[in-house]
């Protein structure tokens, strides 16, 4: 059984490459940023403050969120219903930060999260996985870009969903979602003391995906 945990800022390619990876291996791929989107689109839903922390755990406890795939893309449902576009919307990007800082709603994500992992191969991709979610994971990732490449790989996805954006706007929402992700008090994005730092600026998918795929062989011979 392998553990893979990928942390890092917003944008920086974690969930493309965490996918191909996981396909290569026949890993399991767990996307918890999308959890905590869910979340907050479960407050938005409902009419509930993006900080009344009480009421949104209660209503996320009544609520399933879970991972499918079809046609080989996931796809993520609340009760249900296919939430996965509705997640990416710019309204749930930047309230995001807000809700995922609740630390009742972390510790019930957590939960989960390590219930998905199992007693399975997974690969898991967020913020804090290496540190707190899967702090035994056999190989810890955290990639790194320019705010710059990540902010234009953004423009790129968001125009492919046919959503318009302007590059300095998705800039400076980056760097405001990276500050709060990295100053709140519980499971702040941080690189573990044992993940292997990739910077992927200018690097491409595939050789992101190779060197994960490289570092990932090299544990599985050192621990037969
Ligand atoms: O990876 P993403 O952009 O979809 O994540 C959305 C937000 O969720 C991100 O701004 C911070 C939060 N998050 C978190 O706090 N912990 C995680 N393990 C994953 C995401």
């Amino acid at each position: 059984m392998m553990q893979v945990a990928i942390d890092g800022p917003a944008s920086a390619g974690k969930s493309t490459v965490a996918k191909q990876v996981a396909q290569k291996l026949g890993f399991v791929y767990i996307d918890t940023g999308a959890m905590y989107r869910t979340c907050t689109l479960i407050a938005q839903l409902n009419g509930i403050d993006f900080s009344d922390e009480e009421r949104l755990l209660q209503k996320i406890r009544q609520s399933k969120i879970v991972f499918r795939t079809q046609d080989g893309e996931q796809k993520v449902y609340l009760d249900g219903t296919d939430v996965t576009a509705a997640i990416r919307t710019p309204k749930i990007t930047d309230n995001v930060s807000q809700v995922s800082a609740l630390a009742k709603i972390r510790y019930q994500m957590v939960k989960q999260q390590r219930d998905m992992a199992g007693e399975m191969n997974v690969i898991m991709d967020g913020r804090d996985i290496g540190t707190t979610v899967l702090p035994h994971a056999e190989v810890k990732i955290f990639l790194v870009a320019s705010v710059k490449s990540r902010a234009k790989r953004r423009l790129l996805d968001y125009a492919q969903k046919g959503i318009k954006q302007n590059l300095t706007q998705i800039e400076q929402d980056l760097e405001l979602r990276d500050f709060k992700d990295s100053h709140r008090e519980v499971s702040p994005l941080k690189k573990a003391d044992d993940a292997i730092e990739i910077d992927t600026t200018n690097m491409t998918i595939e050789q992101v995906v190779a060197t994960i795929l490289d570092k990932i062989e090299k544990k599985s011979k050192k621990l037969i």
